[in-house]
């Protein structure tokens, strides 16, 4: 099973941005640790990131066909962008949200999120295990259906 995981804008300053919020663990550190997650798992995982919304649906459109799952961090593009939660749902692939901060204990211009409405289910606010679960959750979730 291939597994695409996208992370979206500002993450690749993971490590240095806002730790208090996200922790210490830069974004290389976070993929090698769902690199070996996924060993255990028995599935194949490729990791991306991008600041560009543009680039983030064409990956989404590109993943027909390539990977049966998409474990997604979409970061501020969670609670703007119908343009991502349109790529997830016109593609059909089964989709995981996860996010690193508990997005429901933070400003109010968080609270939405555009892409859970199209996602199997949303994990929020545990930091880098956010990640791990979502992707255990998403490899379940794609083996049973
Ligand atoms: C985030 C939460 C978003 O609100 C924020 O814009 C991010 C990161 C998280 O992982 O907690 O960039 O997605």
């Amino acid at each position: 099973m291939q597994i695409l995981v996208l992370h979206g804008p500002n993450l690749n300053l993971l490590g240095q941005r806002e730790p208090t919020i996200y922790g210490n663990l830069s974004l290389a550190e976070i993929n090698a640790q769902l690199e070996l997650q996924a060993k255990d798992l028995g599935v194949n995982i490729t990791c991306r990131q991008s600041n560009h919304e543009g680039v983030l649906v064409d990956w989404i459109h590109q993943a027909v066909g390539t990977f049966q799952g998409l474990l997604i961090n979409p970061g501020a593009y969670t609670h703007t962008s119908l343009a991502i939660a349109d790529a997830i749902r016109g593609t059909g692939i089964p989709t995981v949200e996860v996010h690193l901060s508990n997005i429901y204990a933070r400003e109010s211009y968080r609270h939405h999120s555009w892409i859970a409405p199209v996602a199997v289910g949303q994990i929020s606010g545990f930091g880098v295990a956010s990640y791990r679960w979502g992707l255990a959750a998403l490899v379940d979730y794609c083996r049973t259906h």
